[in-house]
């Protein structure tokens, strides 16, 4: 069934769930991009700019530092852009007022941060949240997690993303800060407030994966209705409540989320690294570290890691050739960022690459790529 059928059926026949199906159709527009990328030259980018943001300020106030060193024509012009890409004028048209209604269930501080940029860039509120529930940010992805001979854990991620023209102008590195401490550092869109990496310091490092299950958004609005947690928005609120990397594991693998995803943890001590690869209601499989068994790393990119990956986008066993020549005594931060800038792992839509080692928490950096 198309989406267009699906609107119109369930439309007609569930009433009061017409805004919520009309939202998952225009979230099921939000084409991802097909198709492997291809090789680009290894190069190292530049540091995206960083900010503090306070928790200690109210929701909606708290960006607006931030935003002020942003051009709100640039920003206005790469938010319609992305949405008028993927999502049709007519289906626009209709589901903007739908998604300006969501603001009343989506738990804070999002739906205040959002408002808040909203309100000071001029936006379509409905417009800001539908492109913060937009799940794709992290389609064609890869997330390395390693240990070293020394039980070091580092962690390491590309994201790859289209749009990258404006996406690499609109990454920011965060420093989260609550009562004058960094309580978390991650990596972000700016406008875009849930996070894909971070680091919560001394504790442990989160990456997210898509993990693409066919019509994912078929259920996600029921999901959000439900209470569940967009993946992202998880991402953070582990970030800010877990006290170590057992507790953020736990929280990752079994809070409900709207959408299937896989989530990278690594913690601080000898063996804490995980690949969590998620269905909506719970874990469908745990991957630990076994450095034990000579399985000193893991990588996780869009598939399921006991399945093969398709022919047309094999970015994983390119890495893991080039981390067995790296080998376990020679991993380090500049290893890993080789590792993640062997083509087709670094491919032309990578938008960045971060690497991250919660022990180590003043190491926390991100290159923009290309
Ligand atoms: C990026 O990769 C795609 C798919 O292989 C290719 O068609 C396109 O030309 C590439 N773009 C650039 C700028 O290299
Ligand atoms: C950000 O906050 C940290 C922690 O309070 C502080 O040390 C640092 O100077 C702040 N940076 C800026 C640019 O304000
Ligand atoms: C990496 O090394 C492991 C252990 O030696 C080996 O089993 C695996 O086949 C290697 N993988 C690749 C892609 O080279």
């Amino acid at each position: 069934m198309s989406g267009a059928a699906v609107w119109g059926a369930r439309a007609g026949v569930l009433g009061g769930w017409r805004a919520s199906w009309g939202l998952a159709l225009l979230l099921g527009l939000l084409l991802k991009a097909g198709g492997a990328a291809s090789s680009v030259s290894p190069a190292a980018g530049i540091a995206p700019p960083r900010f503090n943001v306070s928790l200690d300020e109210a929701a909606p106030r708290r960006w607006l530092p931030v935003l002020r060193h942003f051009d709100p024509s640039f920003l206005r012009t790469a938010l319609a852009t992305i949405i008028g890409k993927t999502v049709p004028d007519w289906v626009h048209d209709v589901l903007r007022p739908v998604a300006s209604e969501m603001d009343k269930f989506l738990p804070q501080p999002f739906e205040g941060e959002i408002r808040g940029m909203c309100d000071m860039l001029g936006l379509n509120v409905g417009d800001g949240i539908l492109i913060n529930l937009a799940y794709e940010f992290s389609a064609f992805c890869t997330s390395i997690i390693a240990q070293d001979v020394s039980g070091n854990i580092y962690h390491g991620r590309n994201l790859d993303y289209p749009f990258g023209n404006f996406l690499r102008k609109l990454t920011i590195d965060v420093q989260y800060i609550k009562n004058g401490q960094i309580s978390y550092t991650g990596t972000t869109f700016v406008g875009y407030v849930g996070l894909w990496t971070g680091q919560s310091p001394k504790k442990f490092t989160i990456s997210g994966d898509e993990r693409d299950k066919g019509l994912w958004w078929e259920n996600a609005v029921a999901a959000l209705l439900r209470k569940n947690s967009p993946v992202s928005w998880l991402v953070r609120n582990t970030l800010e409540e877990a006290e170590n990397f057992q507790a953020a594991v736990i929280k990752l693998a079994k809070t409900p989320i709207v959408a299937d995803v896989y989530y990278i943890v690594g913690g601080v001590s000898p063996k804490e690294g995980v690949v969590i690869t998620r269905n909506r209601g719970g874990p469908a499989d745990i991957w630990p570290l076994d450095p034990t068994r000579g399985e000193w790393f893991r990588v996780e990119t869009n598939y399921d890691h006991w399945k093969p990956v398709p022919t047309w986008d094999d970015r994983r066993t390119p890495a893991i050739k080039a981390l067995n020549s790296t080998g376990q005594k020679n991993i380090n931060f500049d290893t890993l960022f080789k590792v993640l800038s062997v083509s087709p792992v670094l491919n032309n839509l990578t938008v960045y690459t971060t690497l991250m080692s919660a022990a180590k928490p003043d190491k926390y950096m991100t290159q923009i790529r290309n």
